[in-house]
């Protein structure tokens, strides 16, 4: 069923990508409005449609996040603004101290915390991997 849905989703993004690059459809409204219809009927019959089929699609292919997506959704919520003292991203002089502690230092500290900065950075559905990859990314952007 899952898979079903992720290749339902499949089909709607290539479809949408050719709709997309095909800017001015050869046909009338009336033809144009005939072809789009088993689309929107599919859409509703597969019950949550787009982000659904592909939340669905990454939730069962375990696929993992990369730091830049973990570090968007979980680590900038305080590091883009510096949330209780936070060091912000790619702001080399704030990192430069850290990263002179090491990386191993700073990998304890991201997944078991350091003062205000929360374990796994609020993360806790993230795998080792995905929390090496958001502090490599954080770090990458503070030399
Ligand atoms: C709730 C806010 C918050 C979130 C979310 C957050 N951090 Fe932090 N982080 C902090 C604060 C505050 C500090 C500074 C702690 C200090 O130096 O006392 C910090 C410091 C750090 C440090 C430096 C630790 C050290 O030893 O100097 C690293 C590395 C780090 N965060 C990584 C991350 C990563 C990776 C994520 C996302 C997976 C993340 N943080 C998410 C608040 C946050």
């Amino acid at each position: 069923m899952k898979s079903a849905k992720f290749l339902l989703g499949l089909v709607m993004v290539s479809w949408a990508a050719a709709a997309a690059a095909d800017r001015v459809p050869p046909g009338t409204d009336d033809e144009i409005r005939e072809r789009l219809e088993p689309f929107g009927e599919l859409c509703r019959a597969g019950d949550d449609c787009g982000g659904g089929a592909a939340g669905a699609a990454m939730a069962s292919s375990g696929g993992a996040m990369s730091g830049e997506q973990v570090y968007n959704q979980f680590c900038g919520t305080c590091h883009n603004i510096g949330v209780a003292g936070a060091p912000k991203l790619g702001d080399v002089p704030a990192w430069e101290p850290r990263v002179a502690k090491g990386m191993d230092t700073l990998w304890d500290h991201t997944l078991n915390g350091f003062n205000a900065m929360p374990a796994k950075g609020t993360c806790m559905g993230c795998s080792d991997d995905e929390l090496r990859a958001a502090l490599d990314y954080i770090v990458d952007q503070a030399q």
